[in-house]
């Protein structure tokens, strides 16, 4: 046995096999199986079946790595667009970050699914960035609105739900940002959708934005 196959091998073993995880041409690792009975791998197709295992264990780690690596891209592009929202009013800045945070917390909490928690995760991220299309004069202005003002503000669920239509998410987002200010009492906007219409995680969304 040499050093590198004994520190695989379990003490006693008497027999290994040790082959290549690797996938689309690069070596990922090392897979490796022991008996303590010597010659206990020489029967008819065991070492076929063993490279057969590694070859798709080897692929199987390739996807599981790069199917991590889009969902990185994935929040992270998301991040982006809400970083673009939160750098146009400084007043309001990491406001995004925090509503993402307080609506996974209370998703949590609430004890519903993984697919809802990244659900509110993401609409928290993007509930805002309908923002963009508000003119700034409007947005950062530090007095009183008129009502013609608040009107425009009262746009920016739709301009939010517009930006983000094209995309096609893994579960729901679009609602979630489309209602995010509406009100049980049907008082809210864009829509003034009552009680249950209002979809559970938009109510998660008014309630962690508070805005
Ligand atoms: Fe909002």
């Amino acid at each position: 046995m040499t050093p590198a196959t004994s520190s695989i091998a379990p003490p006693g073993s008497q027999s290994v096999l040790v082959g290549r995880l690797s996938s689309r041409g690069k070596l990922l690792g090392l897979i490796a199986v022991s008996s303590t009975r010597r010659g206990a791998f020489s029967e008819p197709g065991q070492m076929e079946l063993f490279v057969d295992i590694s070859n798709q264990a080897g692929v199987a780690i390739d996807n599981a790595e790069m199917y991590k690596r889009l969902e990185e891209t994935f929040w992270s592009t998301i991040r982006s667009l809400a970083e673009a929202i939160d750098a146009k009013d400084s007043y309001t800045r990491g406001h995004s970050d925090r509503v993402a945070d307080y609506a996974e917390a209370l998703a949590r909490k609430l004890e519903l699914e993984d697919e809802m928690l990244s659900a509110v995760r993401c609409a928290g991220y993007l509930h805002d960035t309908g923002k963009i299309g508000i003119p700034d004069a409007i947005l950062l202005k530090p007095g009183k609105l008129t009502e013609e003002e608040y009107s425009e503000i009262m746009s920016h669920p739709v301009i939010s739900h517009k930006i983000i239509e094209p995309v096609d998410f893994p579960y729901e987002v679009k609602p979630l940002v489309r209602h995010h200010h509406e009100r049980i009492d049907g008082s809210g906007y864009p829509d003034g959708l009552v009680g249950d219409e209002i979809p559970l995680g938009a109510r998660i969304i008014g309630i962690a934005s508070n805005d």
